[in-house]
């Protein structure tokens, strides 16, 4: 790690987001939306580089006692400017597909000896090119993928450094869809068939069982279902050395919350506190052990560095409803629809104080296309300009074409710099891969 980057801003990094008012316009960090609004048009994602930087360091700060890695998840915000810029800090990455591999590589070719490899369904070519790019760790979930593993690392002869993702049975609260440590969940390997699966892979001369992992969910606020999923795989780990594995990492996934009903302007949010506590939990169900810590922090780090900047379209009533049509959609951020995710909406001009009740939809052909409903906005014209909160996690990553919509434009933020890093699919773009 370079010393220049890890001084700490005292200013920025107490604050929730790189958003704030100036004058009664939204800046990110020394850069107004709206001046990037009218350079790079909307719908445009908008990105701190320097929140992003500061809170991977939260949580390379509050492991730096001890052997640990902090492995993005690349899952959350795949953009590779973003990826370049977390790796040049120091993080390595998980990823949970071929494609996500690639992208590191063409980020950081010596970020890949940092990459751990999750996912229920790892396909042959996947595997080959991890192997080939000798990454530090697959998380095995199935007895059927460790299998075509071991087979894999034999054509390519190498040996496969693993971790069995254990399955620890442990409730988190969060959304459903994003639940992911109980039994009747996909993922993962029952925690009580783990050390028989061990055992047999002890026979293969090309599967090197170095470490256990867990995930539990994502989006899970407290810190006690993490702490407790922790202590089931430590416990394993003692069972395991016991059996003569040389079980050398513990990788404990990701999953820590942010408050997406955090306020900007009265925001009680305090992220260090939040890593240094979730951090203190998971080292401490540690007890102590002897081993490499891996951790997968995704939304945490970059969901709050960024915003959808859209503008609105048309105002119009249907009934007793206000609706505020925006030129960003589902497609771009599907969040809302998705999860029923709140997301804070705020004018990037703002004038005066008085609010009504508003639906804020964009112009996708489905009742589900909306960001907000019945949300307090200033009185909104068309041609205004509003920006989506905590949008940096899960949504660009997650926009689609739906609709034949391109997607936005991406820009990111240093200090008073900005830089393009994703121009706005053009029509072309969009009909590239098809054949008539
Ligand atoms: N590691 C593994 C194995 C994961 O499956 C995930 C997320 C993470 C790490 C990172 O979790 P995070 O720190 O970001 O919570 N699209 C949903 C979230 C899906 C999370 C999937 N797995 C959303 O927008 O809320």
């Amino acid at each position: 790690m370079i010393a220049r980057r890890r001084k700490p801003s005292i200013v920025q990094a107490a604050s929730a987001r790189p958003f704030t008012y100036r004058n009664g316009r939204l800046w990110c960090d020394d850069v107004s939306l709206e001046s990037l609004a009218e350079q790079y048009g909307t719908p445009l994602y908008v990105y701190s580089a320097r929140q992003i930087r500061e809170r991977l360091r939260l949580f390379q700060d509050a492991v730096s006692g001890r052997p640990a890695t902090v492995c993005f998840a690349v899952k959350s915000n795949s953009t590779l400017a973003i990826l370049r810029l977390l790796a040049d800090a120091g993080a390595g990455f998980d990823i949970v597909s071929g494609g996500e591999l690639e992208r590191v590589r063409r980020a950081s070719k010596s970020a890949l000896k940092r990459v751990v490899f999750s996912g229920a369904g790892k396909q042959v070519w996947e595997m080959d090119a991890a192997l080939k790019a000798g990454i530090l760790l697959f998380n095995v979930e199935s007895e059927g993928e460790l299998e075509l593993l071991a087979q894999r690392a034999e054509a390519a002869g190498v040996r496969a450094r693993f971790a069995l993702r254990v399955n620890p049975d442990v409730f988190a609260d969060t959304h459903p869809y994003i639940s992911t440590g109980l039994r009747e969940h996909k993922f993962g390997i029952d925690i009580g068939l783990a050390r028989t699966i061990y055992r047999k892979a002890a026979k293969s001369k090309w599967l090197d069982a170095a470490g256990v992992s867990v995930h539990i969910g994502s989006q899970i606020r407290a810190v006690e279902p993490f702490a407790a999923a922790v202590e089931r795989v430590v416990a394993l780990v003692g069972d395991l050395r016991r059996d003569g594995h040389d079980i050398r990492y513990v990788d404990a996934g990701g999953g820590l919350g942010i408050d997406y009903n955090d306020r900007l302007e009265s925001s009680r949010f305090d992220p260090a506190k939040k890593v240094r506590d979730y951090t203190a939990a998971i080292l401490k169900a540690t007890g102590g052990l002897d081993a490499h810590l891996l951790l997968e922090p995704g939304r945490f780090v970059v969901a709050q560095a960024g915003a959808l900047v859209s503008r609105v379209l048309f105002v119009k009533r249907n009934g007793a409803k206000t609706f505020v049509i925006a030129d960003a959609a589902m497609n771009d951020l599907i969040r809302p629809a998705l999860y029923q995710a709140h997301h804070e909406i705020l004018p990037v001009v703002r004038r005066g104080k008085s609010r009504v009740a508003v639906d804020i939809v964009g112009p996708v052909c489905e009742s589900g296309d909306f960001f907000a409903r019945d949300r307090e906005l200033q009185k909104t014209t068309p041609g205004d300009l509003i920006a989506l909160l905590d949008a940096g996690a899960y949504g660009m990553a997650q926009s689609s074409n739906y609709n034949t919509r391109t997607r936005p434009a991406e820009v990111l933020v240093d200090g008073a710099e900005a830089k393009l890093i994703r121009r706005r699919e053009t029509l072309k773009d969009l009909f590239a891969a098809e054949i008539l």
